[in-house]
């Protein structure tokens, strides 16, 4: 009996750490405590397998794989949405328009009222909860009939296996399963360092985890979820609006995107839209687009279906993330390690919203695979802040010597076999996908591509300091390691080429403000073999501080979630190194910092699992500086104020954020309040 106890007790202490980590995003206790009840509750489990119920939390990747999906008919057929393919304004005056006509509105009458969301780029699903416990997931399929997949859902984290509170006796949850370009990047990134085909987008990643028979592989490729509508409800008293339901969503414990808002008539669509455009760069996930609903429940029951389509809502694209153009010529870069990377010259394409020239085929073993050739006319896709990469070859179209069409004009790729910056010879280990540069020492690249990925947005983020700069300071032997740039005078600055006193001075300004940063992009800075920005994030929260990571042996190092063999081992033998260990003490004494701490001294900041909404100019910190010390003290940064919003800090121009904190009564801090708030 107390074995019960102990085993209901700990199962709700998880789910509410899972509920905290997984769908608010902030962290109520550190991973080895965590850890530690998780293998408590296995161990009871084990003992008493009476006691290991399918929605203990033990038991997400428990199924065996299947042979095939079975059939599931939907209670409630899954319709599909309209699509506005006009991405100006007027695509939303149009919808506006067409509600208003249907439903009979004169032109004196008020606006329509809207809830607008993103249009997640993924599958949608079907959870149906019964007495509010996680019975079947189903695919959409043909809208009537669609495929269990309750077995790889289940290894979907945010997805809760309960719900909490007074729950319906029915519930059927309607979202979108997909997959984010962090894990995206991360699978690929393992993929490609073994030489094995990368997922070619997101989507097709999250298609290609749902449809996994062994439940084990859809897990390596995790998933991320967001509910968006309802199934078939029973017991259940609906709320009026589509607001309200999504509102009581978020509440039983299910992932409701913030970034939602409900709006009135088309200039609230329009503004809505353009906002969310603004964001889709920073936004942790793709989106095409972004969703309108009539907001009032029985409005969109006036209004009805078209063939399959309801009349109440309609999908807003954006510009597409991938495109098509043609490849001019295909070249080598020398990166900070002396990965050798071709890249293919394009025919400018607007892509993702900006103008694409070149991009990344990632190493050999991948552009042989997808062999690309000079003339291809290729897809390229660019989203968020990643590097544009060519996706796939549209074979049809290869410029071919004949009329048969079959000797293609072109040859296929060839890996250089020297070093185009310093000629050393190119080698390519034969178990591993990338070859190098073997010109360690000597190669100027090297260098240059170790300061520019130290200098970079993800990294320090130094402002300014760009090819051309690096160039001048390796190439003038001014700077040899990142530890130089915080050396740096306004003397030596001023007497490189070009360069006024003003911008040497933004330049050495910069340099200086990027002193005050994170753990985690400090590690990332570094750039070590193998350390991405995911892993680097993963480390930094698992060891909180410098020293206990360069301690770290590679036993230690495995401890970490997703750190195997080989990157543990990359970290060791990089802190092993004394030359880095005496760049990294020159860069602490040149007063590189950084919010340091044992993960749980963060959860005791004391803004940690804190959100906060920052709007408008601050007079001295910019958006991100102000981002990057909330999320150092373990607080959450979000896009949108909503009652979940602990603070708002307000600076000059603050906006409709601004307005809706003041409605909500959500305390208002200016940037004098903000740091006296942190530093208490
Ligand atoms: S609502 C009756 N909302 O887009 C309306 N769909 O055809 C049903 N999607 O298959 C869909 N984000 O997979 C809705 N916020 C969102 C969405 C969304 C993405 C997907 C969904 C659906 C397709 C539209």
């Amino acid at each position: 009996m107390e074995a019960a106890q102990r085993v209901a007790d700990l199962r709700r202490e998880i789910e509410r750490h899972d509920h905290a980590y997984y769908v608010l995003d902030s962290p109520t206790v550190p991973d080895a405590e965590y850890d530690r009840l998780f293998r408590e509750l296995q161990a009871i489990e084990a003992e008493h397998p009476h006691l290991a119920t399918p929605d203990s939390p033990t038991q997400r990747v428990g199924g065996k794989p299947l042979a095939g999906f079975s059939q599931v008919r939907h209670v409630v057929p899954m319709l599909s949405i309209r699509t506005e393919t006009d991405t100006e304004p007027s695509g939303a005056m149009a919808f506006d328009a067409r509600v208003r006509r249907e439903m009979g509105l004169a032109e004196t009458d008020p606006p329509v009222e809207y809830a607008a969301e993103l249009k997640f780029d993924g599958l949608a699903i079907n959870l149906r909860y019964e007495s509010g416990v996680l019975v079947q997931a189903a695919t959409r399929g043909d809208g009537e009939t669609g495929e269990d997949v309750t077995q790889n859902i289940r290894t979907v984290r945010s997805i809760p296996l309960r719900l909490q509170g007074e729950v319906p006796e029915v519930l059927e949850v309607r979202g979108e399963a997909f997959m984010s370009r962090m894990d995206f990047e991360r699978y690929n990134e393992k993929q490609r360092a073994q030489g094995r085909a990368a997922l070619v987008n997101p989507r097709n990643g999250a298609a290609g985890s749902i449809r996994q028979l062994d439940p084990a592989m859809a897990a390596e490729r995790p998933l991320s979820f967001y509910a968006y509508g309802l199934g078939e409800t029973r017991g259940w008293d609906l709320p009026a609006t589509h607001g309200g339901v999504l509102d009581a969503l978020a509440a039983f414990g299910l992932p409701v995107c913030e970034h939602r808002a409900v709006v009135q008539g088309a200039a609230g669509l329009i503004a809505f839209h353009a906002r969310m455009r603004e964001l889709r760069d920073a936004l942790p996930f793709d989106i095409d687009g972004v969703v309108y609903k009539v907001n009032a429940l029985s409005l969109q029951q006036r209004l009805g279906f078209v063939t399959r389509e309801p009349r109440w809502a309609v999908a807003h694209k954006y510009p597409a993330e991938e495109m098509l153009t043609t490849v001019e010529a295909i070249e080598v870069q020398v990166g900070r390690t002396g990965a050798i990377t071709p890249v293919a010259r394009l025919a400018p394409v607007f892509v993702g919203g900006v103008t694409v020239t070149n991009a990344t085929l990632h190493n050999e073993i991948e552009a042989r695979r997808k062999d690309v050739r000079i003339g291809d006319t290729v897809i390229v896709r660019r989203a968020g802040d990643v590097i544009p990469e060519v996706v796939s070859v549209v074979l049809e179209r290869r410029p071919m010597r004949d009329l048969l069409g079959d000797e293609p004009l072109h040859p296929a790729f060839e890996l250089p076999k020297s070093c185009p910056v310093c000629g050393s010879a190119i080698e390519r280990p034969e178990d591993e996908a990338i070859a190098r540069c073997t010109g360690g020492l000597i190669c100027p690249a090297q260098r240059k591509q170790a300061l520019l990925h130290f200098a970079g947005r993800r990294a320090m983020d130094i402002e300014g300091l760009g090819d051309k700069l690096v160039e001048q300071l390796v190439d003038n032997a001014i700077v040899k390691t990142p530890a130089d740039l915080y050396k740096l005078g306004l003397l030596a600055m001023v007497n490189l080429e070009r360069m006024a006193e003003k911008s040497a001075a933004n330049i050495l300004d910069a340099i200086a403000k990027s002193k005050q940063t994170t753990l985690a992009r400090f590690i990332f800075a570094l750039g070590i073999r193998n350390v991405g920005e995911a892993t680097a994030k993963d480390l930094a929260r698992h060891f909180g501080t410098l020293d206990a990571l360069m301690a770290a042996d590679v036993d230690a190092l495995q401890q970490v979630p997703d750190v195997g063999p080989v990157v543990a081992a990359s970290v060791a033998r990089f802190f092993a190194e004394p030359h880095n260990v005496e760049v990294i003490e020159q860069l602490r004494a040149g007063g590189v910092s950084w919010a340091e701490g044992e993960p749980s001294a963060v959860v005791n900041s004391p803004i940690a699992g804190k959100t906060f909404v920052l709007t408008g100019s601050l007079p001295t910190l910019t958006r991100d500086e102000a981002k990057d010390m909330i999320e150092a003290l373990g607080g959450k940064v979000a896009g949108s104020v909503s009652k979940k919003t602990d603070y708002v800090v307000a600076g000059a121009e603050a906006g409709s954020k601004l307005d809706k904190a003041q409605a909500l009564g959500i305390t208002i801090l200016d940037e004098s309040q903000f740091r006296e708030l942190i530093s208490s």
